[in-house]
Parts: C-alpha cells; sequence; structure tokens
C-alpha cells in the first residue's frame, strides 16, 4: 500500500508524537502479530502488540486518543474475522474472542474499542464484557455499516489479513443494499455503540448521508485503503493534482455528514489545513 508502513512500537511512539503535533486527535491503531492460529489468540494477549502499542504510546504521554480496532483477521491463520467451522464463520462463537480483545485493549489503557468484524450482536456482547470489568465508561465506535468492498484490497495486503478461502461476503453488506445500512445502524445503537460508521466512504456517501439523517449520533466515515490508493497512483502517473484531490475527497465526505473521517492522507491533510489557519 503506497506510503503505509508496518511500524515497530519505538517508530510508532515517534510517528504519534509527529501526529499529535500536526493537530491531530485521535489514531486508530491496527495489530499484526509474530504468530496467527485458528483462534486469533494472540489478538487477546495481554502482551500482543496493540497492548503493547497502547502502553509505550501512553508512558511517552501522548495526548492522542487511542482507538483500536477490534477484529480477529489479522490474527487468525485463515484470515477470516470469526471461527470457522467447517469452511464457514460462525456468528456466535467469535463473540467470545471479540469481547476478550477488546477488554485487552481496555485494561492495556485504550480511549475507544472499534469492532470491524460485523458479527451480528457483537456490540452488546462488548458492551456487556466492558461494563462488568468496570470499563463502562470506555466508548464504543462501531463499524455498523461496512460493505463486502473491493476497495480494503490495499489494507488485506498492508496487513496481511486477506482471507486465505472464501470471502467475506456472509457477515460484511451487500453494495447493492443501502436500506439495510440503516438496520444495522439502528441494532448498533440500541446494543450501545457511541459512534456508527459507513465504510467505505466515497461509494458510500449515499448511505453515509442517511445515516447522519435520520440517527442522532457521531457518525464516522472511513476513507478506505482503496480510495487512497486511487488517488496515490493516479498522482504517481501524473494524472491528478494529489492535494487537491485528497483535500476535495476529503470535503466530499465531510458533506455528506461525517463527524469524525479515518483517512489514511489525515497528516498530510492535516498539515494543509494547519497551514491554512496560520
Ligand atoms: C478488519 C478491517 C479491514 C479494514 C479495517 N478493518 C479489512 C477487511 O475487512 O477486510 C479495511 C481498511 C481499509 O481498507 O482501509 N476487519
Ligand atoms: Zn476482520
Amino acid at each position: 500500500m503506497p506510503g503505509v508502513y508496518q511500524m515497530s512500537i519505538d517508530i510508532l511512539v515517534k510517528k504519534c508524537r509527529e501526529v499529535a503535533s500536526a493537530g491531530i486527535r485521535s489514531i486508530l491503531l491496527f495489530g499484526i502479530p509474530e504468530c496467527k492460529d485458528e483462534h486469533g489468540s494472540s489478538g487477546f494477549d495481554e502482551n500482543g502488540i496493540v497492548q503493547r502499542a497502547i502502553r509505550a504510546i501512553r508512558a511517552d504521554a501522548s495526548p492522542l486518543l487511542i482507538i483500536t480496532d477490534v477484529c480477529n483477521c489479522e490474527y487468525t491463520s485463515h484470515g477470516h474475522c470469526g471461527h470457522v467451522i467447517d469452511g464457514m464463520t460462525d456468528n456466535d462463537s467469535t463473540l467470545e474472542t471479540l469481547s476478550r480483545q477488546a477488554l485487552s485493549h481496555a485494561r492495556a489503557g485504550a480511549d475507544m474499542i472499534a469492532p470491524s468484524d460485523m458479527m451480528d450482536g457483537r456490540i452488546g456482547h462488548i458492551r456487556n464484557t466492558l461494563d462488568k470489568e468496570g470499563f463502562s465508561d470506555l466508548p464504543i465506535m462501531s463499524y455498523s455499516a461496512k460493505y463486502a468492498s473491493v476497495f480494503y484490497g490495499p489494507f488485506r495486503d498492508a496487513a496481511q489479513s486477506a482471507p486465505r478461502f472464501g470471502d467475506r461476503k456472509s457477515y460484511q453488506m451487500d453494495p447493492a443494499n443501502g436500506t439495510e445500512a440503516l438496520r444495522e445502524v439502528e441494532l448498533d445503537i440500541e446494543e450501545g455503540a457511541d459512534i456508527v460508521m459507513v465504510k467505505p466512504a466515497l461509494s458510500y456517501l449515499d448511505v453515509l448521508y442517511r445515516v447522519k439523517e435520520r440517527f442522532n449520533i457521531p457518525v464516522a466515515a472511513y476513507n478506505v485503503s482503496g480510495e487512497y490508493s486511487m488517488v496515490k497512483a493516479a498522482a504517481e502517473k501524473g494524472w491528478l493534482d494529489e492535494k487537491k484531490a485528497m483535500m476535495e475527497m476529503l470535503l466530499s465526505i465531510k458533506r455528506a455528514g461525517a463527524d469524525l473521517i479515518i483517512s489514511y492522507y489525515a497528516l498530510e491533510a492535516a498539515k494543509i489545513i494547519g497551514t491554512a489557519r496560520e
């Protein structure tokens, strides 16, 4: 994925300083473990990569709000977001590991948990677990309307998380279905989500707009890896002015209703916005 690298913890801590001084207030962490197994157990290891990263950023007295992506696909040998039984991803038995992972992030000091797996009922399950374990104040940002999109391709390369067989269509949403997003968002709010997310952003601005109009809750949009990489590639070829394309893309997501944008362009955009303010 162009310009995006896997970081060791020492480099991450330095990067966080740069990010914070550019005026960005929060980061979203993804982990790539040393070992993967069928159940993704490195995902809820107290000394796992994300858990150690959180503690290191905290130890550096970073002002950043630390959000963690909670999912199994980076930690499972088969690359699926849940438990695989007879070649099928099993919804209910996945909830336990998701909750364990969320809890371990909370214990390490995360400020917000962001489950990206799309299993049914996981927001309620995670909320219950966090509440029982003394983290009732910890907010959840749910990947509520997450479509089965080809635009995740560069991320899966970067995170080595492509499924080894099959696809994610049994748990991620059908790109043809807009109304289902409203049902998914409604359920997540009922189960306790504090922020809901639409993902990807650009091909789903209509969904983003509908969610923002319909629900009185902060809405996040994820400007995903493929959206970012398309602009990068066109810019490299000299076909697009990268900075202008980036800003127009981000602006369109904001205009459609995003209260929060997750983007690989965050640092570059923050530098431009910061300079404009001065
Ligand atoms: C993990 C996860 C993915 C992304 C965020 N969390 C990959 C996937 O669902 O395949 C995609 C991010 C991107 O493409 O930028 N479930
Ligand atoms: Zn996943």
